[in-house]
């Protein structure tokens, strides 16, 4: 799958040198590593914390011949990718959370973030930016997000080599990319449901429409959580940031 890859020092994003590689015509498979980000971006307009030399931050170039409706399908097989690369390299119990965070014991270790330009309703391309917190240590982070983040290291204990855990993951990202071209998203939702934690709990979701509350009782056709409400109607879920189990 990576044809090509391109090795920075510090940069602002990579998501950013990604977006304008496949402006350039980048084929599908270049992927931008950098040692430090400066402003790395998270999902719904957060920074994401990137020091140097102690993680893993970059960003897939991907030209799937897919439906633009099925972009976040994608979304949900990196996050399966990535959660049974990183089991297999720590033997921790990593979940995934709705739609792509990796958790252990409730605190997230990876962030996954999607961004897709789209020409008269086709889809042109995809940038697939995965950011791992693998060696970070507890004063890499802003004291008030360690409620909620941890990396791999304070985690496990571990050390883990920073390129094992690419190549790992990448070799996970190309079958299921292949699996998904060959079979289309059903194998992939059915192994993301069970990896997930956020399914069959009942949970809060903050949603562009306003709170909501329910339990998740699966995915949709195009990679929506599918939220059965109290009054028992089930509702798809696109876009929430959604809290831990209440229970
Ligand atoms: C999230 O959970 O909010 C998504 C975080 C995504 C972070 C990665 S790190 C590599 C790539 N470059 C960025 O600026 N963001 C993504």
């Amino acid at each position: 799958l990576v044809t090509s890859i391109k090795l920075f020092d510090a940069v602002d994003s990579t998501q950013n040198i990604a977006h304008q590689l496949a402006e350039d015509g980048a084929p599908e498979g270049t992927l931008v590593i950098a040692e430090q980000q400066l402003h790395g971006r998270g999902r719904m307009g957060r920074s994401w914390v990137s020091p140097p030399s102690k993680g893993i931050w970059m960003s897939l170039v991907l030209r799937p011949n897919i439906p633009l409706p099925f972009t976040p399908q994608l979304t949900l097989l990196t996050a399966v990718a990535l959660c049974r690369s990183l089991r297999k390299m720590t033997s921790a119990d990593i979940g995934i959370k709705w739609p792509n965070d990796l958790l252990i014991d409730g605190k997230k270790i990876s962030g996954i973030l999607l961004e897709s330009t789209a020409e008269e309703e086709r889809l042109r391309y995809v940038v697939a930016g995965i950011g791992i917190s693998v060696n970070l240590e507890q004063q890499d982070y802003p004291p008030e997000m360690l409620e909620k983040a941890i990396s791999l290291k304070m985690a496990t204990g571990q050390t883990l080599d920073r390129t094992a855990v690419i190549v790992s993951f990448l070799t996970e990202f190309e079958n299921l990319y292949g699996l998904y071209q060959q079979e289309g998203f059903t194998p992939i939702r059915t192994l993301w449901e069970a990896l997930s934690v956020s399914l069959h709990r009942r949970t809060s979701l903050i949603t562009p429409q306003g709170p909501m509350v329910g339990t998740p009782i699966g995915l949709g056709e195009h990679g929506a959580l599918m939220l059965q409400q109290d009054n028992g109607s089930i509702v798809p879920i696109f876009s929430a940031e959604m809290g831990l189990p209440t229970d």
